[in-house]
């Protein structure tokens, strides 16, 4: 049986749901030779803004139980070397590539969009509102609905690209930052971004990260971002989502279609098993194989729920 692994997240269609998730996979084209970047069903690049960006001093980075922890402070190349060097290549490679960008101002997420144009290089915007690691700009956006309502409207207008908005863990209510996205014109939505944590290097008595706190990702996460990506897909059925948080394997895979996501990145995986990206289309075809699945997109959404039982009490 041919497996049918193509999924369409309203104007992005993808050759199949695996991608690599923002800041995990650098350009992409440090995997060359470990994945084949035209295979995968999408490649997210490390976060873009209008100038070239140091991020944070180090130690920025530091491993914890079921994940790491990072203050990378959204260090990259700018968009006019991406623009002129890494994105040719890409294309040339055949991979389909998400801008992902951000700013600290309004101003500086239109300019980045502004510089992109309708470059047909780019199959869609992912803006990060929702990086827990800078001072200013990423979550204070991501955690304001308001803030991230008047963000995306002026993001809408300045690009005919596909625009996903990428939501933090972080801010009290997903739903309503959901709402206040595609309200205000995203057409997907991706989630989740790390969740702010802290860790204590106990004989200096000092954060490990030169930050204070970083952001929390992997396996740790999982259960977490399962739950928002299904609370998100119940409230606004309708809605395209890319899933992401701690997936290793193609179980997980599997995990994130049916709680509701269309497609899912694959972040702090890449880190460790620098193959695993690559691997998880080839076996996700296989399990859809096995368990008679002949197009994946039918799996999305499907999670069976129970009606909430209420409180029963013994007798007295
Ligand atoms: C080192 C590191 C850098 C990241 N940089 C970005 C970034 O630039 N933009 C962004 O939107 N997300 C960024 N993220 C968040 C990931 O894309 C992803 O949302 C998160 O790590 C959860 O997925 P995971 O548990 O599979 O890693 C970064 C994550 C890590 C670990």
């Amino acid at each position: 049986m041919s497996v049918d692994l193509a999924v369409r997240l309203g104007p992005l269609a993808l050759r199949n749901p695996i991608a690599t998730a923002s800041g995990t996979f650098g350009y992409g084209l440090e995997f060359e030779g470990y994945v084949d970047l035209g295979g995968l069903g999408a490649i997210s690049v490390k976060g873009l803004s209008r100038r070239p960006c140091h991020g944070n001093p180090p130690p920025r980075i530091c491993e914890v139980d079921a994940g790491m922890l990072n203050a990378i402070g959204l260090q990259n190349i700018g968009i006019d070397t991406f623009l002129g060097e890494r994105l040719p290549l890409l294309h040339a490679k055949g991979a389909t590539v998400i801008a992902n960008i951000w700013g600290d101002t309004e101003d500086e997420y239109v300019e980045v969009l502004e510089r992109i144009g309708d470059d047909a290089r780019v199959a869609a915007i992912e803006l990060n509102v929702s990086c827990p690691n800078v001072v200013k700009g990423g979550m204070v956006f991501g955690n304001d609905p308001v803030a991230l309502a008047a963000l995306v409207k002026r993001c809408r207008v300045a690009t005919k690209l596909p625009l996903v908005v990428k939501l933090s863990p972080n801010s009290g209510d997903i739903v309503a930052a959901a709402r206040a996205a595609v309200d205000s014109g995203a057409d997907i939505l991706s989630l989740i971004n790390t969740l702010v944590g802290l860790a204590i290097d106990l004989e200096r008595r000092e954060p490990k990260i030169g930050f204070t706190t970083g952001g929390l990702s992997g396996p740790a996460i999982r259960p977490i971002a399962l739950r928002m990506v299904w609370e998100v897909r119940r409230a606004l059925p309708n809605v395209p989502l890319f899933g992401m948080g701690g997936i290793e394997t193609v179980e997980n895979v599997l995990e994130f279609l049916v709680a509701g996501a269309t497609a899912v990145q694959v972040g702090t995986a890449n880190f460790r098993d620098p193959f695993v990206s690559g691997r998880l289309v080839k076996e996700l075809a296989a399990w859809c194989d096995r368990h008679g699945v002949d197009r994946v997109a039918d799996l999305v959404g499907t999670l069976k729920t129970r009606p909430r039982p209420e409180h029963t009490f013994a007798k007295a």
